[in-house]
């Protein structure tokens, strides 16, 4: 079949499919603005998602893999300088600055418009300027939310069909008058009449990722990668999404959503929040230990979750994407088998080694390496030659469907009802393998205070302890003491808030080895979880909250683990926990006068109780 070449912007090109007089107009402004050659409504079509990887072949960004080892896939290598999320180049633009609070880069608004003008101005010339009307949550679900992102790169088109509902069906559902919220990016690197085209095109000067959260704007400038360019995942479902949230009465949250199973057949659902790097993808795709006979994990979401008050008193929560953009380096058939299986066929690879099978590799995936590969630059790579073969921050983008522990209710458009919140953070020292809080208050206080110790992936420092409250510190769209007060307060939206916990699966011995085997024995701690959240399970009040005993966990198939290595690992270390008060108050501090009450009145009882 012949797909409709782009037209050039002169020409009316607007497909019928589109109604919506103001999605024209914006359009056709957004057009004026960065003038680019041709402009090419995406209809999120299977023939249309072929044509752009076959083009993104041809201009050499993406390398077809091979069809026997790795079906429809395709490798992409970035500019070394483009390769992850930029939060030093994001920022909350609000009228005033202290709506975005201290943990978030503010520039007055009309000033930022200025900046973004001069930006904008002529940025694609000479490319395709893609419109892309999508949806993130199921098309039609009252939780959803329709965006529209312009972009003059075929990468980030691509990309965005896997990882949201996107295309024509969303323009029709929107119909003449809906609401969406506007994204523009731009690789901001223009080309002039003959200019032949790089294979990563972006600004290696100037990057920009802002958001109005007033107006419920979004314009990224610059880069091409992630995060900073598929406006979907963190500036809209997270920033701009957190804002709608406070204003609407709901959560958008930096959690991954699973259904667990008991063996009688009882389904509970849970969210955990964890800051990068701490194996979220992992415990969304958890498999029990073989021993654990009858229990079974589903996956709904492993990055973000959109929670709303339920008329039955529950929280209901969905997934709003529709793919995974995961990290490559560390997944394998040991680590995640069902992220494995996932990987298959269909799959956008950025940034990892290929073989000269024409198949992927990297870090972790085998134990032996390949002798032989082309690194994530393009250079030739053996073992030993003392540079990693895929980045760090390596990503697959996959279509969530072909995970294989997928939930029957993933897309369920009503969402599913939530039992209990998780926290946890990468921790070698002081925090317990699992604490209940013993309230809603109590939970809030332990999420508001989750810290992380930072691995080389993320900020080239290790063992760094970084707060990140609700692993949202790079994601929440305003001020963090307003979006604690927000937490509060949701405790009293619902009759049966979810119960929260905080989890630790990284603490470390004398000798420096994890104390806990971590990946499918986390379902023991899960069990325990819901367990709890059905009132069945023991547990006993310490100072940091409610903890189980030994025997509280089941320890089928890992007898071995013995009653000594777990106390260890749920020991209250009073003099550490001092410290890590401290460091609370260092955050708590700077939120000034907008930190809850409720908080600060938990912080001083958490020191009286660790005094006495
Ligand atoms: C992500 C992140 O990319 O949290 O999902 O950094
Ligand atoms: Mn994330």
């Amino acid at each position: 079949m012949n797909a409709p070449s782009p037209v050039p912007v002169d020409q009316s090109n607007t497909p019928t499919w589109v109604r919506h007089r103001g999605l024209r107009k914006w359009v056709s402004e957004v057009a004026r603005l960065t003038k680019p050659e041709r402009v090419l409504w995406c209809d999120g079509s299977q023939a249309e998602y072929d044509r752009l990887c076959a083009e993104l072949v041809e201009a050499g960004t993406f390398i077809r893999l091979s069809d026997r080892l790795r079906p429809n896939s395709y490798l992409a290598r970035s500019h070394p300088s483009d390769v992850a999320r930029m939060e030093d180049r994001t920022f909350i633009c609000s009228e005033k600055q202290e709506d975005a609070g201290p943990t978030n880069n503010w520039i007055e608004p009309a000033e930022m418009r200025r900046t973004l003008n001069r930006l904008f101005e002529g940025c694609m010339r000479g490319r395709t300027m893609y419109v892309m009307p999508y949806s993130m949550g199921p098309i039609g679900s009252h939780i959803a939310q329709i965006g529209v992102e312009i972009s003059d790169s075929a990468y980030v088109a691509v990309n965005m069909r896997v990882m949201t509902r996107m295309g024509s069906a969303v323009a029709e559902w929107l119909g003449e008058e809906g609401d969406f919220v506007p994204g523009v990016h731009s690789v901001g690197a223009p080309l002039a009449p003959g200019q032949k085209d790089v294979v990563w095109p972006c600004n290696q000067e100037e990057k920009w990722i802002v958001h109005f959260p007033e107006t419920r704007e979004i314009w990224s400038y610059g880069s091409g990668y992630g995060g900073n360019a598929l406006l979907g995942k963190k500036c809209l479902a997270l920033r701009i999404a957190s804002v709608m949230g406070r204003d609407e009465g709901w959560l958008a949250e930096h959690m991954l959503i699973v259904g667990v199973e008991s063996p009688s057949g009882e389904k509970s659902y849970v969210c955990g929040a964890f800051p990068s790097a701490c194996g979220k993808t992992n415990f969304a795709m958890l498999i029990p230990p073989a021993a654990f006979k009858g229990w079974k994990v589903t996956t709904l979401g492993e990055d973000i979750a959109w929670i709303k008050p339920g008329r039955d008193g529950r929280f209901y929560a969905i997934n709003p994407e529709a793919g995974l953009f995961g990290v490559a380096p560390g997944t394998s058939e040991t680590t995640n088998l069902n992220a494995m299986r996932t990987l298959r066929a269909n799959v956008i690879f950025t940034n990892v080694a290929l073989t000269p099978e024409g198949d992927v590799w990297w870090e972790g995936l085998t134990e032996t390496p390949p002798a032989r590969l082309v690194d994530w630059q393009g250079k030739d790579w053996e073992p030993g030659c003392g540079r990693l073969a895929a980045h760090a921050n390596a990503r697959f983008t996959v279509p969530t469907s072909q995970c294989p522990s997928m939930d029957p209710k993933w897309e369920d458009p009503g969402g599913v009802p939530i039992s209990a919140f998780l926290f946890g953070g990468r921790r070698s020292s002081a925090v317990p393998l699992v604490v209940e809080a013993p309230s809603w208050e109590e939970g809030v206080y332990m999420a508001a205070t989750l810290g992380s110790e930072t691995t080389a992936a993320i900020t080239g420092k290790v063992g760094v302890v970084r707060r990140d409250p609700m692993a949202m510190l790079a994601f929440c769209g305003y001020n963090m003491g307003d979006y604690f007060a927000h937490w509060l307060k949701m405790g009293s939206a619902v009759h049966h808030p979810p119960r929260i916990f905080r989890v630790n699966w990284f603490k470390r011995d004398a000798g420096g080895k994890f104390l806990w085997p971590g990946f499918g024995e986390n379902m023991r701690v899960l069990a325990w979880i819901v367990e709890r959240c059905h009132g069945r399970a023991g547990g006993a009040e310490t100072p940091l909250g409610i903890m189980p005993a030994y025997e509280n966990l089941s320890w089928s198939g890992l007898e071995k683990f013995g009653a000594a290595r777990f106390a260890e690992l749920t020991r209250v270390e009073t003099a550490a926990w001092k410290e890590e008060l401290a460091s609370h108050d260092e955050l708590f501090g700077r939120l000034g006068a907008r930190l809850p009450a409720a908080l600060e009145a938990r912080r001083s009882r958490m020191h009286e109780r660790l005094a006495a």
